[in-house]
């Protein structure tokens, strides 16, 4: 059978000319269609769109002109080529025919050599349109796609990047690779210093109690592979080296299906691994050239960010235990209570977490606030180093003038974090800790000191201080006093209640009495020392 060339619509009223153009084009490898009037025509055209229609100027019903504009309005037919044919006494009609939208023209007579050059000339071109066509969709489709993974990767590298914690930023991984890659179970696998062993700290469908139990060697060939790599792998349940991962732990988490194994790099270190397995749709563990490359992006891109945060956790532990090293110095002339520091933090977080619990102060109480709180608590005291001995270690009650004088550590520490806060450029925890060391010795109704400050002028930070300080130092043994029992401490301070203390702070600390003496048995001091004076000056 002759190819076919393509698919020609004849439109002819006279059968004689139809009967030829039909006979005539199937020679030379048409296939034909073929309509007596402009409405067969149309009907034809639509039900199959041909390759091209060839058709009459002057039928009845309808003209050749009115189906040549029609077949040009419709979405579907809009390119397809038409040809007319007309009589060489109607030039008018050939201007017509071309004003309507047709492609071209032939005369009557025909002379057939030149119709079939014609037809397949603009048949090419069809083809070639149609090819174009379809590739440019393909690019729409393809940029489409391409710019959704594009807006996918920016939307989590800026949220990876905001994220405040590791575990923050870890999730949004998790989540955002479980969308883009359409996997089920997702989890990330980090190298635990304490125990030197690689853990999943971070998953999503897999359930806990299985993902707290895969644990990797530190010299496993899978974790070898991938620092030496750097690129991502798939690992089959039948691959040998897969034998550590699948281990029995493994094949829960995994359910035996193979696993994508991205590695988390920073310059050559390993950060970290990321698993993908049980694909939503694709064969399992298929994943194609474009997922690679779009995982190996957002491995790097996710292996920065883990990196910044990691160094920031690091400096920010670093201050912690500076700035808590530094304030126990500061204490440690007159402190023979080793954990003052340690239990006051402690008490203040309980207050801020317990006020905010109970409604009160939630704009003020959130979780940034509760941190910067735990950190700057234990600067309380700083300004004791200003402070001279015969007044500080004094064992018996101080002069008038000598309280005086002692008073003045709550404004030497505010002005000198005052000053330190001074030479920073943005917001930090200076200034909670520059308020608790003016504050702390504020009362409630104005009769504290050094501004004899009342109410809420206060600042917030300062009375759970203040609460939590007084706490501690009534259940500690001083220089000065004994160590009082817990009953006593909190019969005190809710008589305390709205003169000296805050009262909603005195109400949440009386709820939490029980737990803040369990807190202060777990962190009484083991010095010998102060055991020895507590017990002195509790007999
Ligand atoms: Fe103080
Ligand atoms: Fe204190």
């Amino acid at each position: 059978m002759a190819p076919i060339n393509g698919t020609v619509l004849i439109a002819d009223d006279e059968d004689q000319i139809r009967n030829l153009c039909v006979s005539f084009l199937q020679r030379f490898g048409y296939e034909t269609i073929s309509a007596r009037n402009g409405v067969e025509a149309l009907e034809l055209a639509s039900d199959r769109v041909p390759d091209i229609v060839l058709i009459d100027v002057m039928m009845p019903r309808m003209t050749g002109l009115e189906v040549c504009r029609e077949l040009k309005a419709r979405h579907s037919t809009q390119h397809l080529p038409v040809v007319l044919m007309t009589g060489m006494d109607q030039p008018e009609d050939v201007v017509n025919g071309l004003q309507s939208g047709a492609d071209d023209y032939v005369c009557k007579p025909l002379r057939l050599p030149e119709l079939h050059l014609r037809l397949s000339n603009l048949i090419r071109r069809k083809q070639m349109f149609d090819m174009l066509h379809d590739h440019n969709e393909e690019m729409i489709e393809t940029l489409g796609s391409q710019s959704r993974t594009l807006t996918e990767l920016f939307t989590l590298s800026l949220q990876m990047n905001k994220s405040q914690h590791l575990d923050e930023l870890l999730s949004v991984l998790t989540n955002s690779l479980s969308r883009m890659m359409d996997c089920r179970r997702v989890s990330v696998l980090m190298f635990n210093r304490s125990i030197r062993r690689w853990n999943i700290v971070a998953s999503l469908g897999i359930p806990q109690d299985v993902a707290t139990q895969i644990s990797l060697s530190e010299d496993s060939p899978i974790l070898r592979d991938m620092s030496a790599g750097g690129q991502p792998a798939i690992i089959d349940p039948t691959n040998a080296m897969a034998v550590e991962l699948y281990g029995a732990n493994g094949a829960m988490a995994f359910s035996e299906l193979p696993v994508m194994l991205v590695p988390l790099s920073f310059s050559n270190e390993l950060l970290g691994v990321i698993t993908l397995t049980d694909r939503t749709w694709a064969e399992p563990g298929h994943f194609a050239p474009t997922d690679i490359t779009v995982l190996t992006y957002v491995a790097q891109v996710a292996g920065i960010a883990i990196k910044n945060r990691l160094r920031q956790e690091q400096i920010r532990e670093t201050q912690d235990v500076t700035i808590f090293a530094l304030a126990r110095l500061a204490e440690s002339r007159d402190e023979l209570t080793g954990n003052h520091l340690r239990r006051v933090q402690t008490y203040c977080r309980r207050l801020a977490e317990s006020l905010r619990l109970s409604g009160h102060h939630q704009k003020a109480l959130v979780p940034e606030f509760i941190s910067e709180l735990w950190r700057a608590a234990p600067m309380h005291d700083i300004g004791k180093v200003g402070i001279s001995d015969n007044i500080l270690l004094k064992p018996g009650r101080l002069t008038p003038e000598e309280r005086k004088e002692m008073e003045q550590h709550t404004v030497i520490g505010g002005q000198t974090l005052e000053a330190a806060e001074s030479l920073l450029h943005h917001d930090s925890f200076l200034s909670m800790a520059k308020d608790i060391c003016y504050f702390h010795h504020e009362k409630w109704d104005g009769s504290g000191y050094p501004f004899g400050y009342s109410g809420e002028e206060i600042p917030l930070s300062a009375r759970i201080t203040a609460c939590a300080d007084v706490y501690d130092a009534l259940t500690s043994a001083r220089p000065y006093k004994p160590a009082f029992s817990h009953e006593r401490a909190v019969g005190i301070i809710a008589e305390g209640r709205g003169t000296h203390f805050d009262p909603t702070i005195c109400d949440v600390f009386l709820t939490l009495a029980d737990e803040f003496n369990k807190i202060r048995l777990e962190l009484q001091d083991n010095d010998v020392n102060a055991q020895a004076v507590e017990t002195t000056f509790a007999q």
